[in-house]
């Protein structure tokens, strides 16, 4: 059985203290609840050091939003893998679609990061998925093949039992127009066949696939409920200690 994961990822929303004030009203709504899926939070950088404070000790896990795939240098303004570590983070959001449209980031730097993270220990969660033009265009399952296939490039069978896919379709982030689930259904199990064929049906059906865009707790008791979607990336649901709540206790 998989199990879920519900990800807050929070792009760059919240300063230091207003983070601190949704961390610990977070933590303490969740502190008598039994889950039965993870909790991921990723605030920015600048809060991750204070976020791991708070959390500790709590069901809350840790991520960030980036980074980079070399060790340490001259990169001004880029943040490593083992510098992520070292606060306390256990993922990172890698090829989100606004890193690749207003960032500019290709599948061949990805998968630089995918397999920079994994050897560091940090998990994944490798973004994907298709603009509106290419939904339209009929072509959504070739750029999502694209960007699993360069992303997992030289990613082995054992490394990639550590990766979570995120499937956002484009269109659908921060919009308001959330896929039916049966339209991330359908797009969620080709990427679990595509899994198998790269690696293992095994392998495929241990891998998390979750689904993001515009995610809130009204839709997501029924997303949550297709076969292949095993959780959330949330963005602006995430903001709020109650919406976030909302969408955990739907999984
Ligand atoms: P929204 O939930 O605001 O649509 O954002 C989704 C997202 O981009 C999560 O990474």
């Amino acid at each position: 059985m998989r199990r879920k994961v519900i990800a807050g990822n929070w792009k760059m929303n919240n300063d230091l203290q207003q983070s601190v004030n949704l961390i610990e009203e977070l933590k303490s709504k969740l502190a008598n609840k039994t889950l039965n899926c993870d909790v991921v939070i990723c605030p920015p950088f600048t809060s991750l050091y204070e976020a791991k404070k708070i959390i500790d000790g709590s069901i809350i896990k840790l991520g960030a939003q980036n980074m980079f795939y070399e060790d340490s240098g001259a990169f001004t303004g880029e943040i490593s893998a083992s510098m992520l570590k070292s606060v306390g983070c256990e993922y990172v959001i890698l090829g989100h679609s606004e890193r690749r449209t207003i960032f500019g980031e290709k599948d061949e730097m990805i998968n630089k990061k995918v397999r920079k993270a994994i050897s560091q220990n940090l998990k994944p969660i490798l973004c994907v998925g298709e603009t509106l033009e290419e939904r339209e265009k009929d072509v959504t399952e070739k750029v999502v093949k694209r960007q699993i296939e360069k992303g997992l490039n030289y990613v082995t069978p054992d490394e990639v039992l550590n990766v979570i896919i995120a499937y956002e379709p484009v269109w659908a982030i921060g919009t308001g127009k959330t896929a039916t689930p049966e339209q991330a259904q359908e797009v969620h199990a080709f990427i679990r066949k595509l899994l198998a064929s790269m690696y293992s049906k095994d392998f495929a059906e241990l891998i998390p696939i979750q689904y993001g865009g515009s995610v809130k707790p009204d839709n997501a008791k029924e997303l949550l409920s297709q076969k292949d979607i095993d959780g959330a990336l949330v963005g602006g649901a995430c903001l709020k200690a109650d919406s976030f709540i909302g969408i955990i206790d739907a999984a």
